[in-house]
């Protein structure tokens, strides 16, 4: 599919003008969502997949509708429903998640863990994360070296956040290896779902991560093991009738899956745009100060994650566009980061440039606004620059990766690299 203005092959009949939002198939939304979203967004506000969830296009109305209260959060037991998870531990954790809970429980489940991931709290944790990454590379460096070839995913992308993880956690590095395999088994289960995907690993790995983290707390509540901020929030809100133990299984789990997938695909994508274009790799590894900027310019261009879902407690009009109330809704962050009335040459990837929102939608907005930004950032910055600087002539041992997906946690098939 190429970008052309024109229509292009996935185009169906467009029903705008009865205020019935166009319908678009979510196999060519998979397979290149930036050029349907381009299409698309020129010409009507919302489009609808065939199962009719409304997917909301442009920035001002993605905006607005992340936090207004014509949209409403979707609770785990009916995200279980639509997405065709069975009764035990992945739709447990689904429905005591501060993710997928509002108002009062939302805030109690999210209280114990913001003043650990706020910006200045997490700024400490740098030469920590610092060193990790260093750590990595020394592995990524001997792996290359003597295979001429490596799978930067698995070798740093991957590892890494659930290393930064391990230490939030309190727990040993040794232990960030396991749960990792299990965090990536469910992470699928939060984006639309696929032909062919396998729900009982989805369902295996919640069981296995809540149970480490069930252990991890007992041990926290008994005084055993190392201390640790968050740890040490988690039993107080026990102990303080604010949370069940269970409710604080569940925000740990979701943080460590929050933290994981999100922030593997992000970093594998941002080394992989950056290798393709080339110069940006050299200007970063000559210059880490432009390490920000390169991170926060790769999230917008192609996001780890691609849309925050909603669903509509009332009838909406956007532009004329009609979304029923009760309707799904998948606000397009994906599409909204590269709304030409937003962003000067959208589609381009430019470090310094310089219309940047400060608070940039890849992370969503209002309440339930990623509580793990500050974390996601340092370690995105860390990383592009430990590797710039370390491996100055990486370069892509192929083509290009390719990002699939356009809506909730993205996908990459992989990031093969040679020195
Ligand atoms: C590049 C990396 C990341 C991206 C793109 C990202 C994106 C998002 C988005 C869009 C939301 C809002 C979901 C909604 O409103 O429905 C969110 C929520 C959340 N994120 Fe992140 N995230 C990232 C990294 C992290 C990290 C590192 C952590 C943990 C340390 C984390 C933990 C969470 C949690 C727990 C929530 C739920 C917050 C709530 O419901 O109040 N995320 N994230």
């Amino acid at each position: 599919m190429t970008a052309s203005p024109q229509r292009p092959d996935h185009a169906p009949q467009d029903g705008h003008s009865t205020g019935q939002p166009p319908f678009v198939s979510s196999s060519a939304l998979e397979s290149d969502p930036h050029t349907v979203f381009r299409y698309w967004r020129a010409r009507t506000p919302v489009i609808q997949r065939e199962d009719g969830a409304c997917l909301v296009l442009r920035a001002a109305d993605v905006d607005t509708l992340l936090t207004d209260d014509r949209t409403r959060q979707i609770d785990g037991g009916l995200y279980s429903r639509i997405r065709g998870v069975p009764p035990g531990p992945l739709q447990d954790l689904l429905v005591e998640s501060l993710l997928m809970s509002e108002g009062d429980a939302h805030q109690r489940r999210r209280a114990p863990m913001s003043r650990v991931l706020a910006f200045h709290a997490v700024e400490s944790l740098r030469d920590t994360i610092r060193s990790a990454a260093e750590r990595l590379i020394d592995d990524v460096e001997a792996g290359a070296r003597f295979d001429g070839e490596i799978d930067l995913m698995a070798a740093f992308c991957a590892p890494f956040p659930p290393l930064v993880m391990s230490r939030l956690l309190g727990a040993p590095p040794s232990e960030a290896e396991a749960f990792a395999q299990w965090v990536y088994q469910v992470s699928p289960a939060f984006a639309p779902a696929l032909p062919g995907e396998d729900m009982a690993s989805m369902v295996e790995g919640a069981g296995r991560l809540t149970a480490y983290v069930q252990q991890s707390l007992a041990k926290a509540m008994a005084g055993e093991g190392a201390r640790s901020e968050l740890m040490e929030n988690m039993v107080a809100a026990i102990g303080a009738d604010a949370l069940t133990q269970a409710e604080a299984v569940a925000q740990l789990a979701t943080l460590i899956i929050g933290a994981s997938d999100t922030t593997r695909t992000a970093m594998a994508i941002q080394t992989g745009l950056m290798l393709a274009t080339g110069q940006a790799w050299k200007r970063v590894g000559d210059d880490p100060s432009l390490a920000r900027a390169a991170v926060a310019e790769a999230l917008r261009v192609q996001p780890a994650v691609g849309s925050v879902p909603r669903l509509a407690t009332q009838e909406i009009v956007l532009d004329g566009a009609i979304i029923p109330a009760g309707r799904l809704v998948s606000l397009s962050t994906l599409s909204a980061m590269r709304d030409p009335a937003r962003f000067s040459d959208p589609d381009a990837f430019i470090i310094n440039r310089t219309d940047h929102p400060r608070w940039p939608l890849v992370f969503g907005g209002g309440a339930h606004r990623c509580i793990g930004e500050a974390l996601a950032r340092l370690e995105l910055e860390e990383g592009l620059m430990a590797l710039s600087r370390r491996l100055p002539s990486l370069r892509l041992a192929g083509p290009p990766p390719k990002i699939e997906g356009y809506a909730g946690i993205r996908r990459i098939d992989g990031l093969r690299v040679a020195l």
